[in-house]
């Protein structure tokens, strides 16, 4: 199945599903955007709106993009505030959103699901303001090197969607390439202290002049 299939039949239920990887993702997203300052936003994959929500408390703009209608019907039901816009893309494509809009691209538990992190990172230097910021987080590649991957539940059993691994290395040399600097990296684990394998990782990267 492909990948946009595959999330426009896990919609229904992903906000309800027993997912621990979603939820330290919301944790994860609160405790690091916390500490920065942004009005236009740029949320790629931004699904059924789980992070958008908080995103709002903070932005005076948010664009969301997802190639999954399920998903996006799911966010645009849930989110209805003007602020808000949400468009049906496949990020793999160019990005039609205006350069320079964005203070803050965010992107949480999505490429995973792509295979060419340098498009990313290119479109999203050109949707950025100079210092603006690139907030990924993702499921570790710790994690994928054991086998994890998105995953859930349908009436013909478990569907595995098609996953990509990335290194830390790949972030940070496309990061490099794409002339972003490395502002701050961070694991995450289930359980505190520290233990077994984290689970996710996020980085915030800064568009250079
Ligand atoms: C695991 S969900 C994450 C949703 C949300 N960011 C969150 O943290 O809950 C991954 C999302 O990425 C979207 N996605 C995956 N590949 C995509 C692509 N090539 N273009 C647009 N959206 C994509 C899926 O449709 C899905 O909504």
């Amino acid at each position: 199945m492909s990948i946009e299939k595959a999330y426009n039949s896990w919609a229904d239920q992903y906000d309800t599903n027993n997912n621990k990887t979603r939820d330290l993702d919301a944790l994860a997203t609160i405790e690091v955007l916390s500490n920065y300052g942004f009005k236009n936003v740029l949320e790629l994959g931004c699904g059924t709106g789980k992070n958008t929500h908080w995103l709002l408390n903070k932005a005076e703009r948010i664009l969301g993009l997802d190639f999954s209608s399920e998903m996006l019907n799911i966010a645009k039901e849930k989110i209805t505030d003007g602020k808000v816009e949400f468009q049906k893309a496949d990020l793999n494509q160019e990005w039609k959103v205006e350069n320079q809009f964005a203070d803050l691209v965010t992107s949480s538990l999505t490429l995973e699901h792509i295979h060419d992190l340098n498009h990313i990172f290119g479109q999203a230097f050109n949707k950025l303001k100079v210092n603006g910021l690139f907030f990924i987080c993702e499921l570790h590649p710790f994690k994928q090197y054991v086998g994890s991957k998105a995953k859930y539940e349908s009436e013909n059993g478990i569907e595995e969607l098609t996953v990509f691994t990335h290194h830390i290395s790949d972030y940070i040399e496309n990061a490099e390439r794409n002339n972003f600097e490395l502002l701050e990296i961070k694991e995450w684990f289930d359980e505190k202290p520290k233990k077994d394998i984290p689970r996710l990782i996020s980085f915030v990267f800064k568009k250079k002049n």
